[in-house]
């Protein structure tokens, strides 16, 4: 299994009709979708998903945020799809994420930016755990679209 990392369309991208945009851009870069499900993500999972953000000021309104709605989490797969991701996504703040990236075209405040992306392997491994269960992730084999998937 090569490196994963879970991506999710937030509920602001998900009313604002952003998912296939978002499942294109992985695609196209090279990545592999291996799990792909949409939810209305529990209160439980989002707490332990936010668990080092419980002191922000802000945490019991990106909880309510993360909870108003259907989420679309996914695990991607490809060499290096943590730090290639994150530089998709952009900074977590819109108004600082360059043009080209996910929040750099589609979002301007930080508390709507619209997607998720892990921000290191380990962190990768835990909330593919908190999100997936092992049945729901696919281990399919890249054909030759695969855009250097297997190295
Ligand atoms: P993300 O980086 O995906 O995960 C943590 C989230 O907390 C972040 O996206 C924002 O959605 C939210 N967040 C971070 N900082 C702030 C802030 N200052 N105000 C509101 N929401 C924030």
């Amino acid at each position: 299994v090569g490196e994963r990392t879970l991506i999710a369309v937030k509920p602001d991208g998900v009313q604002r009709r952003l998912v296939g945009q978002i499942v294109q851009r992985f695609e196209q870069r090279g990545f592999k979708l291996v799990g792909l499900k949409m939810v209305k993500a529990p209160e439980e999972l989002l707490s332990q998903h936010y668990h080092d953000l419980r002191k922000k000021p802000f945490y019991p309104n990106l909880l309510r945020y993360m909870h108003s709605g259907p989420v679309v989490a996914m695990v991607w797969e490809g060499h290096n799809v943590v730090r290639t991701s994150r530089l998709m996504v952009g900074d977590t703040n819109p108004a600082e994420a360059h043009p080209g990236t996910v929040r750099g075209d589609f979002s301007i405040h930080i508390s709507r930016n619209v997607i998720h992306a892990s921000d290191s392997v380990e962190g990768a491994q835990r909330e593919i755990q908190l999100w997936f269960n092992c049945t729901e992730l696919l281990d399919w084999v890249c054909c030759d679209h695969s855009n250097t998937y297997q190295l």
